[in-house]
């Protein structure tokens, strides 16, 4: 556990935050012109919540979702998630956060074109430098419990919405991340294909332990969330 800062207010949810950030900001400079995308975010989500992010387009959802992800850096304030300082770091251990501590899923699935479903579940693992065959033996387990069995050898453009969002599940699961940060995952799905990803990443949740938060649009996952955090203009809006 990591030790307290002075000002730290020593409360249940502070010891056990898997996610803190205080103060967080990013802002994009276009020529003139400075662009909030998030402004002094101050967050903690504790281990095994299930966050819902919401707020209108061009709110911050994504912004923050990818600050999370270690997809990009803040432009000021600190970013902690399990114990790693990713406000701090440096490329390569940003590359080994994104291999080992988090998983990613997005709108439009981000599958690549020419490699299988199983080859695309494989990839992160196979980039973390684990054994071919562990991962392969755990890549199909994976997609038989997703019911992407019989399309193992399939290329995305072969499958339909659905089966391209449970391949991505996959991958995002198959270094076994304890953070799973999905990015409007239902948004390219009916509402029949929606419900399945939201009950499987309701079920990774409960079953599994990971603390899952969720960008949506969409009511689909309000039964299922511990939380609900609404972005307005890159800022946490409190209800009430
Ligand atoms: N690369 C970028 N360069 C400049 N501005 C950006 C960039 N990425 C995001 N922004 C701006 O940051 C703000 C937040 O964008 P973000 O994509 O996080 O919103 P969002 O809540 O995810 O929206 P949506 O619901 O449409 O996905 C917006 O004003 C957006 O235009
Ligand atoms: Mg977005």
């Amino acid at each position: 556990m990591q030790s307290l800062q002075k000002n730290d207010k020593p409360t249940a949810s502070s010891h056990a935050a898997i996610i803190r950030a205080r103060n967080l900001s990013r802002t994009y400079t276009l020529g003139e012109s400075r662009i909030t995308g998030v402004d002094a975010v101050d967050l903690e989500i504790a281990a095994g919540e299930l966050v819902l992010l919401t707020g209108v387009s061009g709110s911050g959802k994504s912004t923050l979702l990818s600050l999370l992800a270690g997809l990009d850096r803040p432009t000021a304030g600190e970013l902690t998630v399990a114990g790693r300082d990713l406000s701090q770091a440096s490329g390569a251990s940003l590359d080994d956060y994104r291999r080992h501590v988090v998983g990613m899923v997005f709108q439009s699935f981000n599958l690549m074109p020419t490699l299988d479903v199983l080859e695309n579940v494989c990839l992160p693992a196979l980039l973390a430098g684990r054994p071919m065959a562990d991962v392969r033996k755990r890549a199909t387990e994976l997609l038989g419990w997703l019911n992407l069995g019989p399309r193992l050898a399939h290329l995305p453009a072969q499958l339909s919405g659905g089966e391209m969002q449970r391949t991505a599940i996959a991958r995002a699961l198959i270094n076994d991340p304890a953070v799973i940060l999905a990015d409007e995952p239902t948004g390219n799905l009916d509402s029949r294909n929606g419900a399945v990803v939201i009950d499987l990443l309701t079920e990774l949740n409960r079953a599994s332990g990971k603390t899952i938060v969720i960008a949506t649009h969409g009511g689909l996952a309000d039964k299922a969330a511990t939380r609900r955090i609404r972005l307005g203009d890159g800022r946490i809006q409190w209800d009430g």
